[in-house]
Parts: structure tokens; sequence; C-alpha cells
């Protein structure tokens, strides 16, 4: 049996005496897809996953897949995406869930944390499945009709390669039902969401983040603040998440980045 901590009756929870590095047995597999599913963000402590350990432990709770930006990539696992925010690449400071450019987005986003700053660039998530549920009903009812048509966010320069793979535009739902558990959740990233069908990319950029202003509550959010070693886990059917970009560039903030492949969004 897990030990499950909840960090907050809403959101997050960390999983106490496991070491990942150690292999993940299906049974415990099973266990940790089911508590991600429950409590939307998990968190492991003091783990030391070596590149190819960590692919085996993230393995065990599903397909990792090749990420937006093939540059971002790990030179000898490129299944790993690394993020330091070095070069062109820059933090995502907005809520976002991660690839909706894809058909199949990825069911999870795993980060390990290899080199933190001592002061900020933490993490936030947010349950957008009870975002969603405090909306009232009539707004409820409007959302559920809307789709987004969705491609890369044009951030960072997109290799011929990637955009031959990944650049099709895609249509989600904006509401998405998640698999598991039957719950509904917001679902955008606000910045690969070209425009809502029906609308101008201008109207829907304004409808997305007044949505945002409206729906995210302090209650629904829980901010991870790194420490060498750790593993957030995010369930990228109900949450979205952000990095606060306000640490100390002269300070190293390496993480290691996986995703997990999922279902269609519907
Ligand atoms: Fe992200």
């Amino acid at each position: 049996m897990l030990e499950i901590v909840p960090l907050s009756p809403i959101i997050g929870a960390q999983i106490r005496a496991i070491d990942l590095s150690a292999g993940v047995a299906a049974s415990v597999a099973t266990e940790l897809r089911r508590a991600l599913a429950r409590h939307v963000a998990l968190v492991f402590r003091r783990q030391r996953l070596s590149p190819d350990r960590l692919l085996a432990a993230v393995g065990a709770l599903g397909q990792p897949e090749r990420q937006n930006y093939s540059q971002f990539n790990h030179p000898e696992f490129p299944d790993i995406g690394i993020l330091d925010y070095e070069g062109e690449q820059t933090p995502a400071n907005m809520w976002h869930t991660d690839h909706t450019n894809r058909v199949a987005p990825p069911m999870a986003t795993v980060l390990y944390a290899v080199a933190v700053p001592g002061h900020g660039g933490d993490t936030s998530i947010a349950n957008m499945r009870a975002a969603y549920a405090a909306l009232p009903a009539t707004l409820q009812r409007e959302l559920e009709s809307l789709k987004t048509v969705n491609t890369f966010d044009g951030q960072f320069a997109v290799r011929a390669n990637d955009r031959e793979r990944f650049g099709t535009p895609v249509v989600h739902p904006l509401v998405r039902t998640h698999p598991e558990t039957g719950e509904k959740a917001l679902y955008f990233h606000i910045l690969k969401a070209e425009r809502i069908v029906g609308r101008t990319p201008q109207a829907s950029r304004v409808f997305l983040q007044d949505l945002l202003d409206r729906a995210i509550e302090p209650a629904f959010v829980y901010r991870h603040r790194w420490q060498v070693g750790d593993v957030l886990v995010i369930d990228n059917r109900s949450a979205m998440h952000k990095v606060h970009d306000d640490y100390d560039r002269a300070e190293k903030r390496l993480l290691h980045r996986v995703i997990i492949a999922g279902d269609r969004p519907i």
C-alpha cells in the first residue's frame, strides 16, 4: 500500500516512502495512476534518478513520448526534455496544459528537479475540474458547446521535422471529461489555442484569459517549491500549470521533463 498524504483538500498529494529508482511494480503503478486521477498532482521527494531510471519509472505509468521542440531534447535520451530557460527557452509563466497541438495530448507531465535556485522558480498547478465545477451552470453550458483550434504557439523556433509531425492544427473541446473519474475540466493552452471555433483569434484570447482569471481560485492551486530530487507528476486531463518566472537567472534551474501518451480529449 502506498503512503499517500494529501497536500490540500482539492489538489496535490505527496507519495511517501517510495524509491522510484528501484523500479515501479505494475501494482504500484496502478495505485499511482489512481492517485493521480484523484489528486491531480503527485509529489515525490528526495529521488535520485539518472535519465534512464527516470524513463523507466515514468514508463511504468504510461508510454513516454517525444516533445514538441526537439532542440530541447536530452542529447542521449530524446524522450526527456531539458527545461533550463537558457538560450532561446523561456518559462511558460501563464496557465496552460502541455502539448494541446496533438490529436492525443499527453495524459501527464512528469518533472524531475536536477538543480533548483535558492528562491523562486516554483511551479503552480490548478485543479481545473474544481475550477469548472465552481462556475455558474449557464456558463458551464456555454463552455461545453465551445471548441478550440490548437497549434504551435510560436514561442520558440519549430524545426521542420517537428512541424511535420506535430504542426497540423487540431480541434479540442474546451471542456473535457476525465476518462477515469468522469469529471469535467476546463481544457486549453491559451497560447496554443489559436482561436475558439466561430470566433476571431483576438476575441478568443480575451475570452480565454477572462475565463482563467475568473475560474482559477487560490484554493484550487497547489504551489510546488522545488527541492533537488523532487518529482512532480501533473494530470494534464484535469490540471493547468505555470512556472513562476521570479528567480535569479544567475542561478541554475534545471528540470527533466517526460510526457506520457494520452487519449483524445472528449
Ligand atoms: Fe508546461
